[in-house]
C-alpha cells in the first residue's frame, strides 16, 4: 500500500523531471519552427520554474485548507492543460503560457508530492518512500532525453507525451484519501483513523495502529486551529529547521546540479566532445547514472543516515568539480576524459545524496502547524536558485569560462561539508512527533538523533 502510494505521489515527481527536461529537445525544432531569438527563448524556456515558483506559494496557502490530495489532483489538471496547450500552441506566447501553467503544476506537485508521502510513510522508511520522488525526477529528465531523441523532428508530439502520465496521476490521487496527519487537524478523527488503518493494511483495532494514531492525534489537538504565519517560521522553535530546509536547497542548486542537466551537451562540447551524437550519447548517459545513483542512495538512507550520506555527496561533487575545473583552467590535453570521468563522479555523488535530501529533510524537519508553510518556504529558495543557475550559467562561462564557473560549484559544495557538518541533524528512524518535540525542548536542532545510538 504505501510503495503504491509512492508511486502515485511518484508520478507527479516524474513530471517535474519530465516538463524540465523535455525544453532541452524541443529547442532546436522550436528556432527552426518558430524563428524565436534568445530572449524569447529564455522567456519562454523560464516560463515553468517562474511559474513553478508561482505554484509553490500558492499551495503553501491552500495546503492546510484543502488539503493535500485536493492539491495534487489541481495539479495533475494544470498538466493535462498546460501539455495540451503546448502541443497545439501556435506561436510562441502561447507556448510561453502553457508552460507557465505547466510550471504552475509543478511547483504545486513537487511540494504535495513529498509532504503526502512523508506524512502517510512509517518513520522507519520514510526517507526512502520520500526518495522515490526523487527517483522519480531523475526518471523524468531521462524520459524527456529519450522522447527528445525519439521525436526529435516534433516538439508538439514531445510536449503532448506529458499528458500521459498527468492524466494517471489524477486518476490514481483520485481513489486515495487524504493524509491521515491532515485530516486529523481538520478534526475529522473517523477518517483520519480509518485511512491509517488502510495504510498500514492493519484494522483500526491493531495495537501499532493504536499507537501510531494516538502519537497523530496528540500532536494534530496541539496544532488545531493555529493558523501558520510566515513570522513563525522565522521564531526561535521553528528557526533552525528552516535554516536546514532552505540551506539545503540552496546548496543542491548552487552546486551547479541544473547547469549539468540542461546543458549537459554545451559542457561536453566545452571540454572537446566535437560530434554532436557522442554529446548526446554522453548526455543519455549522465540521465541514466543520475536515475542509477538515486536508486543505491535510496538503499542507504534510512541505513547509513542523512548526514553521513550528504558529507559522502558533498565530498564527492566538490572534489568532481575540482577536478573539471582544473583541467579545463590547464587546457590538459586530457580534458575530454577528464570531462567525462569528472561529470559521471559529480552526477553519481549528487544522486546518491544531494538530490534527494533536501526533499526528504524539508518534509522532516518543520512541527506539523508550519510544515506546509515551511516546505512551501523552501520550495521558492529551490526554484529561485533553480532558475538563477540556468540563466546565469552561459553568462558565467562566457565570461569565467568552465574553469572559473564549476570552481564557483566546487567551492559551494565545499561549504555544504561545513553546513552538514555542523546545522544538519539526522533524522533517519526518528518519527516526525519525536522531531517536533525536540525543537520543542529548545536543544539545538543539529544534536537531534546523533548521539542516540541506533539498533541498524
Ligand atoms: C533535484 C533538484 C532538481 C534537479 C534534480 C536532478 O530534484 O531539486 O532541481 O533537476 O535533482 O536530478
Amino acid at each position: 500500500m504505501m510503495y503504491l502510494i509512492a508511486a502515485i505521489a511518484g508520478i507527479a515527481g516524474a513530471l517535474f523531471g519530465f516538463d524540465e527536461g523535455v525544453i532541452a529537445g524541443a529547442l532546436a525544432p522550436l528556432r527552426r519552427d518558430l524563428g524565436i531569438d534568445p530572449v524569447a527563448e529564455g522567456m519562454m524556456t523560464a516560463a515553468v520554474p517562474f511559474g513553478a515558483f508561482l505554484g509553490a506559494i500558492v499551495a503553501g496557502r491552500l495546503a492546510l485548507a484543502y488539503g493535500r490530495r485536493r492539491l495534487l489532483l489541481a495539479a495533475a489538471v494544470l498538466f493535462v492543460v498546460g501539455a495540451l496547450l503546448s502541443a497545439f500552441a501556435f506561436g510562441l506566447w502561447s507556448l510561453t503560457i502553457a508552460r507557465l501553467i505547466i510550471g504552475l503544476g509543478v511547483g504545486v506537485a513537487a511540494m504535495m508530492a513529498p509532504l503526502y508521502i512523508s506524512e502517510c510513510a512509517p518513520a522507519a522508511q520514510r526517507g526512502m518512500l520520500v526518495s522515490i520522488y526523487q527517483l522519480a525526477i531523475t526518471l523524468g529528465i531521462l524520459g524527456a532525453y529519450v522522447v527528445g531523441y525519439a521525436f526529435h523532428e516534433s516538439w508538439r508530439w514531445m510536449f503532448a507525451v506529458g499528458a500521459v502520465p498527468a492524466i494517471a496521476l489524477f486518476v490514481g490521487i483520485f481513489g486515495l484519501s487524504d493524509t491521515p496527519r491532515w485530516l486529523a487537524v481538520r478534526g475529522r478523527e473517523a477518517e483520519a483513523r480509518a485511512a491509517l488503518a488502510r495504510m498500514r493494511e492493519k484494522s483500526e483495532s491493531d495495537p501499532a495502529v493504536k499507537a501510531e494514531f494516538a502519537e497523530i492525534l496528540t500532536g494534530a489537538v496541539q496544532d488545531e486551529n493555529r493558523k501558520a504565519r510566515l513570522s513563525d517560521l522565522i521564531a526561535p522553535r521553528v528557526r533552525p529547521a528552516l535554516i536546514v530546509a532552505m540551506g539545503l536547497f540552496l546548496l543542491q542548486q548552487l552546486s551547479g546540479i541544473n547547469a549539468v542537466i540542461y546543458y549537459a551537451p554545451t559542457v561536453f562540447e566545452l571540454s572537446g566532445f566535437s560530434s554532436t551524437t557522442t554529446q548526446i550519447l554522453a548526455t543519455a548517459g549522465i540521465g541514466v547514472v543520475n536515475v542509477l545513483m538515486t536508486i543505491v542512495g535510496m538503499a542507504l538512507i534510512d541505513r547509513l543516515g542523512r548526514r553521513l550520506l550528504l558529507l559522502i555527496g558533498f565530498a564527492g561533487t566538490a572534489v568532481a568539480l575540482g577536478v573539471i575545473a582544473i583541467g579545463a583552467a590547464t587546457g590538459s590535453e586530457m580534458m575530454g576524459k577528464l570531462a567525462l570521468g569528472g561529470l559521471v563522479l559529480y552526477i553519481a555523488s549528487f544522486a546518491i545524496a544531494i538530490g534527494p535530501l533536501p526533499w526528504v529533510m524539508m518534509s522532516e524537519v518543520f512541527p506539523l502547524d508550519v510544515r506546509a508553510l515551511g516546505m512551501s518556504v523552501a520550495s521558492l529558495v529551490n526554484w529561485g536558485f533553480n532558475f538563477l543557475v540556468v540563466f546565469s550559467f552561459p553568462v558565467l562561462v562566457a565570461e569565467f569560462g568552465l574553469a572559473g564557473v564549476f570552481g564557483l560549484y566546487a567551492v559551494v559544495c565545499v561549504v555544504g561539508l561545513a553546513f552538514t557538518q555542523w546545522l544538519v541533524p539526522e533524522t533517519s528512524g526518528v518519527s516526525l512527533e519525536e522531531i517536533e518535540r525536540h525543537l520543542d525542548s529548545g536543544r539545538p536542532l543539529r544534536d537531534l538523533g546523533r548521539f542516540t545510538p541506533r539498533a541498524a
